[in-house]
């Protein structure tokens, strides 16, 4: 079982240790967004990911999209995190039908998803995509893969949970349609490894590409962990690795709250490693020493994802190491309610998240 503190590999990006700080949509601008993430790489994560849209439709309101202003900002990401031996990702993100009723950042959009089947999350219409759009958005994944390589980014992760576009495609119930892109499994994985393929053709063989997936829906109508073990072994071919969350947003499974206790999804990450060869990531409230090395040591995953940790506390990383005390989430999720109506994030027990870019020169 790998050490908290040793360093390890997703394909050729070298990681300091096994800690990689989950990616956090936070509702910022670009700047606020560096200055978060430097951050927490100087507190001692092995990397940060910033989440980007592909698109500003598949943006909502308050999200940065892949344009070439945000070009600018990931190549000065790239290189302020590293000298803290800290990797630079960038989650490629599409918000499918999940966003609040018209607040897509491109105006007058309608959000688009395999059928029309609203959120009951945001109770939002969405339009069913038709070939053409299910091409651009493929063709906006690749581009934004290149674009994060060409930056200097070390890896890109595509998003494929909590109900987002690429993981609507997956789910019988979110995907209605009668086409080849609906039906079977094998029909469902279509888009999401089309997406997969044109990002790996996009970045090159040697380039490292994560996918994140959600193990199991956890709603009803959705899919389970034995159909994301079918989807990752496929999806393999194109994936160094995958960093495994828990269920959709949607789900009435806590996924994050208090509820949860330390780890306990992390068995979701253990079911997709018996399928897969490259390493896992396990998430959800892995918030402490203690509990990411538990994680680690029940095995099937070779890192650990934490996310709130961070941002309750930026140096958790190196606090933890070094045996300090800090700032521990609470799993309040004030953090969460703000972005779900498109606010910037805020944190009840850290006042400086987002205001981290005030102290820079
Ligand atoms: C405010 C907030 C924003 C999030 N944004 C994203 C996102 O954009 N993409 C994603 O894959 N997960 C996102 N997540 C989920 C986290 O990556 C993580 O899986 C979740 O917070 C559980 O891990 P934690 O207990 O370590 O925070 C978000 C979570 C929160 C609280």
């Amino acid at each position: 079982m790998p050490e908290l503190f040793e360093p390890g590999y997703i394909g050729r990006m070298r990681l300091k240790n096994r800690i990689l700080m989950s990616p956090l949509h936070m509702c910022f601008t670009m700047e606020q967004e560096n200055a978060f993430l430097i951050e927490r790489a100087k507190g001692g994560a092995a990397s940060v990911t910033a989440v980007l849209a592909v698109s500003d439709q598949g943006a909502p309101q308050g999200m940065n999209w892949m344009n070439e202003e945000v070009r600018e900002k990931l190549r000065e990401l790239a290189r302020e995190v590293r000298p803290y031996d800290c990797r630079s990702i960038v989650q490629l993100f599409h918000c499918g039908r999940n966003c609040l009723p018209g607040r897509l950042a491109r105006e007058g959009a309608s959000p688009l998803a395999p059928s029309a089947v609203p959120s009951p999350l945001y109770k939002n219409m969405p339009r069913a995509m038709n070939r053409e759009d299910i091409q651009e958005a493929i063709r906006q994944f690749a581009d934004a893969a290149a674009a994060c390589r060409e930056a200097g980014i070390d890896c890109v992760e595509v998003s494929c949970s909590a109900g987002y576009l690429l993981n609507e495609f997956l789910a019988p119930h979110t995907n209605r349609r009668t086409d080849e892109y609906g039906g079977s499994m094998e029909n469902r994985m279509g888009v999401p490894l089309e997406v997969l393929a044109a990002v790996r053709e996009a970045v090159g063989q040697d380039y490292p590409v994560m996918v994140r997936l959600s193990g199991d829906s956890m709603v009803e109508g959705g899919y389970g962990l034995e159909d994301m073990k079918v989807f990752a072994a496929r999806a393999e071919k194109y994936a160094d690795a995958f960093n495994v969350t828990g269920g959709w947003h949607e789900s009435r499974i806590p996924q994050i709250s208090q509820d949860v206790e330390p780890g306990s999804f992390a068995y979701l990450a253990r079911g997709i490693h018996e399928a897969v060869h490259v390493p896992t990531v396990a998430c959800n409230r892995i918030n402490s020493r203690e509990s990411a090395e538990a994680v680690l040591a029940a095995g099937g995953c070779e890192f650990v994802g934490c996310g709130r940790a961070f941002v309750a506390d930026p140096a958790f990383g190196s606090k933890i190491r070094a045996g300090l005390p800090y700032q521990e989430c609470t799993a309040c999720n004030v953090c969460l309610k703000q972005i779900l109506f498109n606010k910037p994030a805020k944190c009840a027990v850290n006042p400086a998240v987002g205001r981290e870019y005030l102290q820079r020169v």
